[in-house]
């Protein structure tokens, strides 16, 4: 299989959010911006939602890589996709009807992804690849930010990327949770090639040149 593109997406939570669209001109040698949508029923936080992220496409180019953790995907999910998020990530644990959401979210035009918390199996949803663009094997209790990156994780990614290139499918695997220049090339060899990284790239001294180290680090385990 060819090597997908290894793309990372970093997450504005340990950003200054009182000014969002500034905050992502720092990581302008990212691939996505991740955005952190939480209700506090879905996980016991609450961060932004729709207005904010209509607003923050207003002021930036950068494409929006939106993480939906909350209750109910299926009516709010697709509200994403009309505002322009170029990817929407719904909780396989949350959604009814992951394949009607999957669908609706294409046909308005952005990629569909299902995250699986660290204690989810993705075997239950290999059928459903087809309907998918991207994965996201959560490698931390979603929630919060700053957290460390879970190991026992690491077969469930290797399963799916298996079950992606038995199909034969150009479909992403994203890992989000505790990514840093310590973990990316774990998660990378195991067949990850979408990292989200929060805390590692917004608390370094030069976000942008972390992006770029953290890229560099996931290619090179790619390669082995
Ligand atoms: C956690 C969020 C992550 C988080 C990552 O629930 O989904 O995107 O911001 O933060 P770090 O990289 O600090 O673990
Ligand atoms: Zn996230």
């Amino acid at each position: 299989m060819p090597t997908p593109p290894i793309l990372i997406s970093p997450s504005v939570l340990d950003s200054d959010l009182s000014r969002l669209a500034s905050e992502v001109e720092r990581i302008a040698s990212a691939d996505l911006v991740h955005l952190d949508i939480m209700d506090n029923h879905f996980v016991p936080n609450l961060t932004f939602g729709l207005p904010v992220v209509e607003s923050l496409l207003e002021h930036t180019s950068m494409r929006a890589d939106v993480h939906l953790m909350i209750e109910d995907p299926d009516t709010w999910a697709p509200a994403y996709a009309e505002a322009g998020a170029a990817s929407v990530t719904f909780h396989a644990e949350a959604s009814r009807a992951p394949v009607k959401l999957a669908r609706e979210l294409r046909a308005k035009g952005a990629r569909a992804a299902v995250a699986l918390r660290p204690a989810t199996a993705v075997e239950p949803f290999l059928d459903l690849l087809p309907e998918l663009d991207m994965v996201l094997v959560m490698t931390v209790e979603p929630g919060f930010g700053g957290q460390s990156f879970i190991d026992g994780v690491l077969p469930k990614i290797e399963r799916t990327r298996a079950a992606i290139d038995a199909l034969g499918a150009d479909i992403w695997i994203q890992v989000d949770g505790g990514v840093s220049r310590a973990t990316v090339g774990r998660a990378a060899r195991a067949g990850a090639n979408v990292f989200v990284a929060g805390s590692a790239v917004y608390r370094a001294e030069d976000p942008a040149a972390e992006i770029v180290a953290l890229r560099d680090l996931a290619t090179a385990s790619w390669a082995e």
